[in-house]
């Protein structure tokens, strides 16, 4: 029901109520508001890029496009990224299923971006391959706090989350009973995943307190972490934040939308709950 009234609402940022361990289970997406006309020359820009997309993701995990054909004077960037433990063959898939979310939700957006279980994809003619953005999109928290041990669990924890500092696009660490992993984009560089994986950390910390798991997405990176103990990624509420880009600054809806959407949300899953009772 939650999601349904997330749906059906079409703001311009959707978000999951919940998660499993699925690779192409949906986390969250924003659209710009200004569309692009049907049968123009940036839909063509558009179409092209996006088959692009899906042909390239069944041989490497990440990869970028530009596409000019349809103007030389204004072109059309995408990319996607697969999380760095995707077998190929599953990453081709997750990237399929990401646009299929993309045609869905963002029908004819002229920027859009999804972020899914286990891959991302994001489009639009504002310049954004190669520059880092460290603003937070999107952040949920374990409803469940650590019931034990709570000073080592976090101690476990931002051991966990500060061995991810170094090393490639995809970085995993685990310390006592905590795991985290981490996921940039590939366009950028070692030192500039380094500074988007410690804002994520510090983003995922300063939301989830105690929480047994926990994960912050950021426009150029994720980081996730979860208790051995804690039923992965099974979530309770979140906080989000905005995507911005394109010409006009804002690609998703306001903060303050998303926080009366969840209200509503968790209002009527107590009303579910209380109707079962
Ligand atoms: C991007 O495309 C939108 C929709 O066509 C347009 O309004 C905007 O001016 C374009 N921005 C740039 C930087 O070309
Ligand atoms: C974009 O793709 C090209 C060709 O694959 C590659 O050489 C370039 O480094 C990529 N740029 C970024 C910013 O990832």
């Amino acid at each position: 029901m939650a999601k349904l009234l997330l749906f059906s609402l079409s703001f311009l940022l959707f978000l999951s109520t919940t998660a499993g361990d699925d690779p192409t289970a949906f986390v969250y997406a924003g659209c710009s508001q200004p569309r692009y006309a049907p049968g123009s020359p940036y839909q063509y820009n558009v179409e092209s890029l996006l088959s692009s997309l899906a042909n390239a993701a069944a041989f490497s995990s990440y990869s970028n496009f530009t596409s000019f054909s349809a103007s030389p004077s204004s072109p059309v960037f995408a990319l996607f990224q697969c999380r760095g433990d995707l077998p190929l063959s599953e990453c081709s898939s997750c990237v399929r299923s990401a646009l299929s979310r993309l045609s869905d939700l963002c029908p004819s957006a002229a920027s859009s971006a999804v972020q899914l279980r286990a891959c991302y994809i994001r489009y639009g003619n504002d310049s954004f391959l190669g520059r880092p953005d460290t603003s937070l999109l999107y952040k949920t928290c374990a409803t469940a706090a650590v019931a034990y041990g709570g000073g080592a669990f976090l101690a476990s924890r931002d051991a966990a989350l500060s061995s991810l500092n170094t090393g490639t696009s995809y970085r995993v660490s685990a310390t006592g009973a905590v795991r985290a992993e981490a996921q940039c984009v590939g366009d950028l560089d070692g030192g500039q995943c380094s500074e988007c994986v410690a804002a994520a950390a510090t983003q995922v910390k300063a939301s989830c307190g105690g929480a047994a798991s926990g994960e912050a997405y950021l426009g150029k990176c994720y980081i996730r972490y979860y208790s051995n103990g804690a039923q992965p990624y099974a979530y309770g509420g979140g906080g989000g934040g905005e995507i911005s880009g394109g010409e006009h600054g804002k690609l998703s809806c306001c903060y303050q939308w998303w926080l009366y959407l969840c209200y509503i949300t968790f209002v009527l899953l107590i009303w579910d709950m209380n109707s079962l009772i």
